[in-house]
């Protein structure tokens, strides 16, 4: 597979670092606005600096990965589909409904053209999470974390036109975790404050899901970096699952008296956070020409849902139903 990359920053280089080391992937290069970092990437990864991603695909690229700051992501995303290349976006999808909009009339329901970044999925803390839930641990709510430290690094964190505000950032990978591990939100409340930082930093937000589960997901950026930084509490059958950050998952119940922990805190960091097995699932789907597992539908429900916390956040909590 030929593949290439747009954004030579920190995920652009994680990504290539991954891709290089796969025998079945050849290494086309990069594009960015910033040439001079285009260069230093390929002396890094190889591959060759094009200027746009029109002219990567038009070089053979078969798969773009957009790894650029989250507003940008539609502008790309469409290009590289116009020009018949299949995406890799980085989460967020996209940071607002029409760019959303946009993406899916280009793909006019075409499958196995975009597949969206949320490694969480299959970091092994969440995919053992999952496997519980399909074994049989019924959910009936949770409690969710999804903190940041400090809003200070990278420098353009807090900058709204770049990220599209802040759950667009690490927040929205927990909005897929509620579909992916429980079920379609149908509900959403949320209340804001602007805490610290010249943004809104600070949400409160409920949600109910299709099969009537309600869960209440807080989430700021000045938490401190006190641990667990992440977390998921789901509550069952007299029964808990419990995450903490991406290092531990605790499971008790139904009624039994000991409590299980999975520690994977010494795991390799692109093991621990999914990024390895997400290649592996996204590839060998392109590859097989089999269904994606993180659908392009998948990123928009996202973005729908970090919408609706936003729109319910200016009306005073009001419910949002989706
Ligand atoms: N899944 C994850 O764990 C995870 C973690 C961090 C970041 N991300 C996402 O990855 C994306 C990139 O984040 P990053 O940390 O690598 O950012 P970064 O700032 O390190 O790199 C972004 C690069 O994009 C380039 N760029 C900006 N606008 C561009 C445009 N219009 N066309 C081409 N290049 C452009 C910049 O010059 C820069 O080199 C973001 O969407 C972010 O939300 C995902």
């Amino acid at each position: 597979m030929k593949i290439g990359i747009v954004g030579a920053g920190n995920m652009g280089s994680l990504h290539a670092l991954l891709l290089k080391n796969r025998p079945d992937v050849e290494f086309m290069g990069v594009t960015d606005i910033d040439l001079d970092r285009c260069k230093l990437f390929c002396e890094t990864h190889g591959g060759k600096v094009y200027r746009s991603v029109a002219e990567m695909v038009q070089a053979g690229t078969e798969v773009v990965f957009v790894t650029i700051p989250n507003t940008k992501h539609k502008e790309v995303v469409v290009s590289a589909l116009k020009e018949g290349a299949i995406v890799f976006c980085e989460k967020p999808f996209v940071t607002d409904m029409r760019d959303a909009d946009e993406i899916m009339s280009v793909l006019g329901g075409q499958e196995n053209r975009v597949y969206v970044g949320f490694n969480r999925r299959f970091a092994p803390v969440y995919a053992e999470s999952k496997k519980l839930i399909n074994n049989g641990f019924k959910v009936f709510s949770g409690n969710i974390i999804m903190n940041d430290g400090d809003m200070t690094s990278p420098p353009w964190v807090t900058n709204v036109e770049l990220t599209g505000g802040f759950l667009y950032d690490s927040t929205i990978h927990m909005f897929d975790m509620v579909r992916y591990l429980i079920g379609e939100i149908r509900e959403v409340s949320c209340v804001a404050q602007q805490c610290l930082y010249p943004l809104q930093d600070n949400f409160s937000c409920m949600f109910r899901t299709e099969g009537g589960q309600s869960l209440v997901l807080s989430t700021n950026g000045h938490a401190s970096w006190t641990w667990p930084s992440e977390r998921i509490q789901l509550w069952g059958d007299h029964g808990t699952i419990v995450t903490e950050e991406l290092d531990l998952v605790t499971e008790c119940g139904p009624f039994k008296p000991e409590q299980q922990t999975t520690n994977v805190r010494n795991l390799d960091r692109n093991l621990k956070w999914g990024y390895v097995q997400m290649h592996q699932d996204f590839l060998d789907s392109v590859k097989n020409k089999t269904p994606f597992s993180v659908t392009a539908e998948d990123g928009y429900k996202s973005v729908l849902i970090t919408d609706a916390c936003y729109r319910s956040a200016s009306e005073g909590g009001k419910i949002i139903y989706l």
